[in-house]
């Protein structure tokens, strides 16, 4: 008689845990507020889809006498941005939210700008004034999250290294052109 509650108590278990199932990463043990994470998400995603589309603008734009390597530089940081996007959708869909594609209202959601610019030179200041934006919100992001959702954050922070690693290498392509 004494198993009774017992196999009750793992009929409780197993029910609970069927719909824990259902919410996938999603457990109870999460911290953060889900919705607001997604929408984060929403506008880094909007963000890095921008900076792809400003970059590939770039890099078919780029003329001129050093305007080899520097478009080289525009298509990498263009690959690097949609893959930032790419890791960024699946962490939105992991969470349970839907990642916003949608071109309609992008640059309001985006936070960097989408400027063309005329020369070389204007196009290596936009695109570093818009890592240098990406840098500043991504850090913001990250202080948010702090250890309410570790793997938002972590994913964020190996972003926000390679956004750094972008507003650097523009630098010092404007410091060989200015020369
Ligand atoms: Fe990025
Ligand atoms: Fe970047």
């Amino acid at each position: 008689m004494a198993d009774k509650p017992f196999l009750t108590d793992i009929k409780t278990l197993r029910k609970r845990a069927r719909r824990h199932i259902e919410q996938g990463a999603v457990t109870e043990g999460y911290r953060a507020d889900r919705e607001t994470v997604i929408k984060l998400l929403n506008e880094a995603l909007a963000t890095e889809i921008v900076c792809v589309l400003r970059y590939k603008r770039h890099y078919f734009m780029a003329s001129g006498i050093n305007a080899e390597g520097v478009a080289a530089e525009f298509l990498q940081h263009a690959n690097d941005e949609q893959g930032h996007a790419d890791q960024i959708a699946q962490r939105i869909v992991q969470l349970g939210g839907q990642p916003n594609f949608s071109p309609e209202g992008l640059m309001t959601r985006s936070h960097s700008e989408y400027v063309e610019g005329e020369t070389l030179i204007d196009m290596i200041k936009e695109d570093l004034v818009a890592e240098r934006i990406a840098i500043d919100s991504y850090r913001d992001m990250i202080n948010y999250l702090a250890n309410n959702d570790p793997t938002t954050r972590r994913m964020m922070e190996g972003i926000l290294a390679m956004e750094e690693e972008h507003a650097d290498d523009l630098v010092n392509l404007l410091g060989k052109l200015s020369k």
